[in-house]
């Protein structure tokens, strides 16, 4: 079988980590291996790298590099080797989320990560990309105070909205990979749009 990579993105808060159990079931029912992971992370130094960036202050491009450099290392060790085997690769945020946030939360120019994905990984992108979307308001009162917030979490409003319109107008560009997903509705009515957007795969 052929290896299928499927990427979930949207600001925090959107809900993306209640369905992937969902998601995940919903390929092993149908007799696939599901490779579960996430960014930045999903190697051992990608995972000492997400700590870093979630927590340290560094200038904007440190930060995009850093995304990056834990993207090599999971690109390599993780994501080419399942999609080789035939797994489905599920994966907590992609590079949109660096255009997302790099981009459209702090400013950086689009072409510098242009470059970025073309060398990290110029021949692979997701198959499919699941973007749940939420007004900031909800997203941030889903937040809540459930834990403590990371760098990120901790931005303001204006940023969250800067966020949340660059995955859109990326949904816009790749309307073909990138399917946008209701995230504001009931858990059921959120897993009935995946129902659909799944079976059309
Ligand atoms: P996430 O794993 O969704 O956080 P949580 O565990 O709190 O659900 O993502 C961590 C943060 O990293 C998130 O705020 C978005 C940010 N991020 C970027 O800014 N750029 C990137 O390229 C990636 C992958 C994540």
């Amino acid at each position: 079988m052929k290896g299928l990579f499927v990427t979930l993105e949207g600001v925090d808060g959107a809900g993306k980590s209640s369905h992937v159990e969902w998601l995940a079931e919903h390929f092993r029912a149908r007799g696939r291996t599901v490779v579960f992971t996430r960014e930045p992370g999903g190697t051992p130094l990608g995972e000492k790298l997400r700590e870093i960036v979630l927590h340290d202050a560094m200038h904007p491009e440190t930060e995009a590099l850093v995304m990056f450099a834990a993207r090599r290392e999971h690109v390599e060790q993780v994501i080419r080797p399942a999609l080789a085997r035939g797994d489905v690769v599920i994966s907590d945020r992609f590079t949109d989320a660096s255009f997302a946030y790099q981009c459209g939360g702090r400013g950086l120019p689009e072409a510098r990560l242009e470059i970025l994905e073309q060398w990290v990984h110029g021949d692979l992108q997701p198959d499919l990309t699941l973007l749940f979307d939420v007004p900031g308001e909800i997203a941030q009162a889903r937040l809540g105070a459930a834990r403590e917030p990371d760098r990120f979490e901790r931005e303001r409003m204006d940023f969250h909205t800067r966020v949340r319109e660059a995955y859109l107008r990326r949904a816009a560009k790749f309307p073909t990979r990138i399917k946008v997903i209701d995230g504001s509705r009931s858990p059921e009515e959120v897993r009935a749009q995946l129902a659909t957007v799944l079976a059309a795969l």
